[in-house]
């Protein structure tokens, strides 16, 4: 008997160790069953992103269609929702039709799960993709991460609580306190930083101290767990403790939450070195994803040379400020949504915005010029190379857009015909619209621009808007003596004639 391929998803794994939420998990397994959307909601830091990984992980074998995972973190245009859960499971976009009509149809017969992550500053566009993607698909089911429902209808909501806070009083076994998850967090993290570490008769105040003021945030007992290489848990919490005083005026009232993880940040990179600092700050200018060599060509200078940011990147990963995620066996980083916000308003404290802005538009730009010519042999490296950055290169996009910088937004938007036309005709027709009239063009790019143009429009079945775009290629490849493209340009014209 024939069968049919059953993928399993694109879950990211999981590289630190996961705790409690042995009611969450359960609460939401039994929602799950009931409806066909659930939305963990609650604030930045709290752990809902590692929950429904979790959850994820746990249902996925459920769904002969697998679970598949879907990062809005990094998309900062609403209209590329679709876009992304295209990306995500893997289709293709290569006609005219929309991404949510792709999704419709290839999600009908589906049974698989779909998680949504990090939803909260597109959410209006969200709720809509999710809606339209739950009245085409009866087996599928969604799980949604946010800081707010996306009111759809059918949503069941959890609100997803920091983590369980060990008692104050001091009343609990050290047998009873291991098994809390703030402080299980704590020691697991303080464990793998330090080499050793245990919850004893002698630190349990101060660690139940530090968890209760941290209110269980899991970012911020990971941020704190870390010091434990240098600190004892007690100068830990008399530290941060002095910060929070600050901050209520020497009372102990307890702060909003977001409050507390930015303070528990703010303390934190108070304490890197200079090096630290500057590089901290400078990640926030990838808007996604970002590699060493992206860094070592973006974020450096005179007192941050390339040479130490290897070792300053390990660190700042070491200290929970920076996440390692590997993508197809290559090393890839990124930076919590909540520390990303904290080292953009760093940034700019800097004075550093604009430059960084620039150095990253300039990079994308030489590195897509670069790679353009050679991607066709080295097809399957360079899809890879475009989809690990492709947030990156949408964010520069925008800016040469906002800018008025059309020129050099054509050369990258020209240089990436192979993503468009195997991941986003639909989008990539938009940019090019917007860019193909920019003056003071590099010939190359000229020709590269009409061309593709003309060639997304034959994909979407638009013979007449291709050709007249095909014919400006080959006028404008003759013109200026570009003799590879012009026959390139001639062929495709023969096609559409
Ligand atoms: N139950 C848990 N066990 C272990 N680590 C956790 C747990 N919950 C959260 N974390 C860690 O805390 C940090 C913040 O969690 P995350 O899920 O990203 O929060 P949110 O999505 O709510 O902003 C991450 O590093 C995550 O791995
Ligand atoms: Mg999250």
């Amino acid at each position: 008997m024939a069968r049919t391929r059953s993928p399993s998803g694109n879950l990211p794994a999981e590289i630190t160790s996961f705790v409690g939420r042995r009611q969450q998990l359960g609460e939401i397994r039994k929602k799950l069953t009931a409806a066909r959307l659930v939305s963990l909601v609650g604030p930045g830091g709290a752990g809902k992103s590692r929950l429904a990984l979790r959850i994820a992980a746990d249902l996925a074998r459920g769904f002969a269609d697998g679970a598949w995972w879907v990062e809005l973190a990094e998309v900062r245009d609403g209209a590329l929702v679709a876009n992304s859960v295209v990306a995500a499971l893997d289709l293709r976009d290569q006609a005219g039709t929309q991404p949510a009509q792709i999704l419709a149809s290839y999600l009908r017969d589906k049974r698989l799960l779909l998680v949504v992550d990090n939803c909260e500053h597109l959410l209006g566009e969200a709720a809509q993709l999710v809606a339209e993607v739950l009245r085409a698909a009866p087996n599928v089911r969604v799980i949604t991460t946010s800081r707010e429902p996306l009111q759809v209808p059918g949503e069941q909501v959890v609100a997803v609580p920091p983590l369980e806070l060990p008692a104050g009083n001091g009343t609990e076994s050290l047998a009873r306190l291991r098994q809390n998850e703030a402080v299980m967090l704590f020691t697991e993290r303080a464990a793998a930083a330090s080499g050793a570490f245990e919850l004893t008769a002698e630190n349990r105040a101060a660690i139940v101290g530090l968890c209760r003021r941290l209110d269980g945030l899991p970012l911020a007992i990971e941020l704190a767990a870390v010091r434990t290489r240098a600190l004892a848990v007690a100068q830990i919490l008399e530290r941060l403790s002095d910060r929070f005083a600050l901050l209520t005026g020497g009372g102990r009232v307890a702060l909003p939450r977001h409050q507390t993880l930015e303070t528990t940040i703010d303390w934190s990179y108070e304490l890197l070195g200079d090096g630290e600092k500057t590089l901290l700050r400078r990640l926030c200018v990838f808007a996604g994803r970002f590699t060493l060599e992206d860094v070592e060509a973006v974020c450096t200078s005179d007192d941050l040379p390339a040479a130490e940011v290897l070792d300053t990147m390990t660190s700042l990963v070491d200290k929970s400020l920076v996440t390692k995620q590997d993508v197809r066996s290559h090393a890839s980083y990124r930076l919590h949504e909540t520390m990303r916000e904290y080292a953009t308003l760093k940034l700019r404290d800097a004075h550093e915005e604009r430059v960084l802005e620039e150095r990253c538009l300039e990079y994308y730009r030489a590195t897509c010029l670069q790679s353009v010519d050679q991607a066709r042999y080295r097809l399957v490296d360079w899809l890879a190379w475009a989809d690990l950055e492709i947030d990156n290169i949408r964010a520069v996009l925008h800016q040469c857009v906002a800018r008025g910088d059309l020129a050099r937004g054509l050369d990258i938007a020209a240089s990436m015909g192979y993503y468009w036309i195997t991941h986003g005709t639909t989008e990539s027709t938009r940019w090019l619209d917007q860019l193909l009239g920019a003056e003071n063009v590099a010939p190359a790019t000229q020709v590269r621009a009409y061309y593709l143009r003309g060639w997304l429009s034959l994909l979407q079945a638009d013979a007449a808007t291709a050709r007249p775009w095909i014919a400006r290629a080959v006028t404008t490849a003759r013109e200026k003596g570009q003799l590879t493209k012009l026959s390139e340009s001639l062929s495709i014209a023969a096609t559409v004639e």
